[in-house]
């Protein structure tokens, strides 16, 4: 019996395997509005078989947003749209996820496709769409070139850890099952988490455990909003992979932190703190980031999740047989494959007769199988 299609629980929700879509943008919403393009985009991957789908990163402030295009969820009004997507996903048998997201000082920038800078007078002209003011930690620019972003004030931290809440109080109206907060890849959270960019010399900065407040705080503010019985995730970067940043030793340490707050789960990224130092070289393979996972797990007694650079279904089974973690995120190799899954459970003979596919579509794959099998084609 393979170990990824092994049904899996967090708190009272039940996976049906251990495969998860990983948050993927698609900057593709209005006034962070979604739309047809997010069912569909996120309705294939319940029909391909993962477990867990998750919604991109969704700002819980309209000034969160990363770019014009991100989804929001900062009113109620945003919540009919997402209803009916996390009501078909879970039709199809899958568990809606959503991240909860604020940019922070990444706020204000362009689409990646449109070369990932801080949106400027050429994007109004081009597109009518203006930049907006970024709030950080600490006014430290994103990179050379980006706009110098305000200081958070104390009521300003204040504010952003409520929203958080109130983000989790319409998730569950929404019908999510599954909270990951993005405390990665240079968000807010991960702003206020490592020292590179968080400097504040008052209770919210120095320390540790003063870096650490702010996270905690979100926790807090979502476990008050938030049913007992759903679960939450934290997306940590494990490592900024730069001296003097976030190393594993302190990620370690964060996830006992957040344990205790009612967190059950780290999803392991790593990177994308940003600024002016260059990243240590990351020796980038399959699976290059599941040591973290492996070791966060052991260290933090925490389940976690394993992301980055994965596409093979052996390897993927070999991570959770392993015990390497308990879950595992794929993205880009499902915008290439969205019935990755189900074509893995195959490859891994978990499914030897399209009995997992959809109905609609497996009951005609049987037959071709059968045909092709019968004519000796395959
Ligand atoms: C189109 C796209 C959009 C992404 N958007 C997000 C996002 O909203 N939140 C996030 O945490 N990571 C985001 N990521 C990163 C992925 O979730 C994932 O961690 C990363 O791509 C590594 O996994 P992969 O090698 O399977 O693609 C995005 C990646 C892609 C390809």
């Amino acid at each position: 019996m393979s170990h990824l299609f092994q049904p899996y629980q967090l708190r009272d929700v039940h996976f049906k395997n251990r495969l998860v879509v990983s948050p993927m943008s698609q900057y593709r919403a209005e006034d962070g509005f979604a739309n047809d393009w997010h069912m569909v985009h996120l309705g294939r991957f319940a029909l391909g078989g993962a477990g867990l789908v998750f919604a991109e990163a969704t700002a819980v402030e309209e000034r969160g947003r990363r770019t014009p295009g991100d989804l929001g969820i900062w009113n109620d009004s945003q919540i009919k749209e997402l209803k009916r997507i996390t009501s078909f996903l879970e039709t199809e048998g899958s568990v809606p996820g959503i991240q909860l997201a604020h940019a922070g000082r990444k706020a204000s920038e362009r689409r990646p496709w449109h070369n990932e800078q801080p949106l400027s007078d050429e994007d109004y002209e081009l597109r009518s769409e203006r930049g907006w003011e970024a709030l950080a930690p600490s006014p430290l620019p994103y990179a050379n070139g980006w706009p110098e972003p305000t200081e958070m004030s104390v009521g300003e931290i204040e504010d952003v850890i409520d929203a958080f809440g109130e983000a989790a109080r319409r998730s569950k109206e929404a019908g999510f099952k599954v909270i990951e907060v993005y405390a990665a890849h240079g968000f807010l959270v991960h702003q206020f988490l490592s020292p590179l960019t968080n400097q504040r010399s008052d209770d919210w900065g120095g320390s540790d455990s003063n870096r650490r407040r702010f996270a905690i705080g979100v926790a807090r503010s979502i476990r008050k909003h938030w049913p007992e019985k759903y679960p939450v995730i934290f997306r940590l970067s494990a490592t900024d992979w730069i001296d003097g940043g976030i190393e594993i030793e302190d990620t370690i340490e964060t996830a006992k932190c957040l344990s205790n707050e009612g967190v059950d789960m780290i999803d392991c990224s790593t990177g994308g703190i940003g600024g002016k130092d260059r990243p240590r070289r990351m020796v980038i393979s399959q699976g290059f980031q599941v040591e973290f996972a492996k070791c966060i797990k052991e260290e933090a007694r925490i389940a976690t999740m394993a992301v980055g650079f994965l596409w093979d279904p052996q390897f993927c089974e070999g991570i959770v047989k392993n015990n390497e973690a308990d879950m595992v995120a794929l993205a880009r190799e499902l915008l290439d494959d969205p019935n990755w899954p189900l074509h893995a459970a195959s490859q891994l003979e978990c499914d030897q007769d399209y009995q997992l596919w959809p109905e609609e579509s497996g009951w005609w794959l049987q037959k071709r199988g059968r045909l092709l099998q019968k004519l000796g084609l395959r």
